[in-house]
């Protein structure tokens, strides 16, 4: 296999956005073509998440964007993995790079549904759900994370209070992130006070329903030192599947997929969670952030709170997770989440994060899930000096 590194990266603000889904998209692909100093000539193919794009009257939605680009010739592909989508997506690009098709592609994720107002957003994301068993049900997101906050608060003795301390630790890597969804300072109070949603989660707990895209570059390793510019190189790449539906997992306190991703990630680099510097995990509900950085390997089952609380996680911490600000306060836009956690680990091993760096970061890990895990992504990444 070839090397596979990420040459440019482009993101436009998350939140309401008034443009097409067409433009969301176009803006953070030049932005990515720029930032990388290529020509979309230079494009081999493209890869492209969205989950709703039938919300913004738009599907087929890879010729469309080639088209814009002025490639109409070169193949597009669109890949859906609900909430998962831009990471199931990297790791075709990636695949597709490693195995020499192509020298250099572009990596687009997209979403816009804000428009449709929340119940139908709610309605609408139910259908990535095992909808026979849950959606169909009645079950909503913020209902099946509810379900799995309160087996794990059972489980380990948490409490509300523990959740509330990753919304407040990712809203404050958030208020530094300037294209970020919800920039606004938070306190623990704030969390606990804030109207419930689905007990034991609070509007604080959940991610906002979002807008926007990202979008990256990856290419061999000699287009990549041709090119002259600032470089990360994938270092590991795994999936993993997990049943379904809630229901039809033995413990709802893990997620089966990201498990298996994350060891095949690891294997694959041949380092362990101790050598990772940071991390932007899928943290959808706040509850899901503790599970996250457990099954990552972080810290050992049923002790990730208590490290939470203590600033383990913080940016200045033992591990910094979500420095972007999160799917909490960055924003969720579905199928652009999973590429926006790879431009963020490009900005921060690139110099180019600004306020939010991480000090002398040289590995980073990105890790992505849809709905409640049925599918999972983990890459790995290394600094190129
Ligand atoms: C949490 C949720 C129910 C809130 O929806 P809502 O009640 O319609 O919220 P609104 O959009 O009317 O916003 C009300 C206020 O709360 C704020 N807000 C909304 N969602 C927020 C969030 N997730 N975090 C922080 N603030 C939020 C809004 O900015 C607004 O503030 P303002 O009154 O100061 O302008 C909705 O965002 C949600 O369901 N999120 C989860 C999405 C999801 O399931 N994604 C898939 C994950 S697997």
């Amino acid at each position: 296999m070839n090397k596979v590194c990420v040459l440019g990266a482009g993101s436009t603000n998350y939140g309401k956005l008034k443009e097409d889904i067409i433009e969301i998209a176009l803006t953070a692909s030049v932005e990515a073509i720029k930032s990388a100093g290529i020509s979309p000539k230079d494009i081999g193919a493209g890869y492209i998440s969205n989950v709703f794009g039938i919300a913004d009257k738009q599907v087929h939605m890879a010729p469309v964007i080639m088209s814009n680009l002025g490639i109409s010739h070169v193949p597009g592909l669109t890949i859906e993995s609900a909430c998962g989508s831009g990471s199931v997506m990297f790791r075709e690009a990636y695949a597709n790079v490693a195995a020499g098709f192509y020298d250099c592609v572009l990596a687009v994720g997209v979403e816009k549904v804000t428009h449709t107002g929340t119940a139908q957003s709610t309605t609408l994301f139910s259908y990535c759900s095992d909808f026979f068993y849950e959606g169909g049900n009645g079950a909503s997101f913020p209902g099946l994370f509810a379900s799995i906050a309160r087996y794990y608060m059972t489980k380990y003795k948490a409490d509300e209070e523990d959740l509330a301390y990753v919304a407040v630790k990712n809203h404050d890597n958030g208020l530094l992130n300037p294209k970020a969804h919800m920039r606004k300072r938070i306190t623990i109070q704030d969390v606990i006070n804030s109207p419930v949603v689905a007990s034991p989660l609070k509007l604080l707990d959940c991610c906002p329903f979002s807008d926007g895209a990202s979008a990256v570059i990856l290419c061999n390793e000699e287009f990549a030192k041709k090119s002259n510019r600032p470089y990360i190189e994938v270092i590991g790449s795994g999936r993993g599947g997990s049943p379904a539906s809630v229901q039809g997992r033995e413990d709802i306190s893990t997620i089966p997929s990201t498990v298996i991703a994350a060891k095949q990630a690891y294997k694959m680099a041949g380092i362990t969670p101790e050598d990772v510097d940071f991390a932007e995990v899928h943290d959808c509900f706040t509850i899901a952030e503790i599970i996250d950085v457990e099954d990552l390997g972080f810290f050992p089952k049923g002790k990730a709170a208590k490290e939470i609380r203590e600033g383990a996680t913080s940016r200045k911490g033992r591990i910094p997770i979500n420095p972007s600000g999160g799917l909490k306060s960055k924003g969720h836009p579905i199928g652009a989440t999973g590429i926006g956690q790879v431009a963020e680990v490009y900005d921060q091993l690139t110099g180019k994060a600004g306020e939010r760096t991480i000090n002398d970061a040289k590995i980073a890990l990105t890790h992505n899930f849809g709905a409640t895990g049925a599918s999972a992504a983990v890459h790995l990444f290394k600094k190129v000096e």
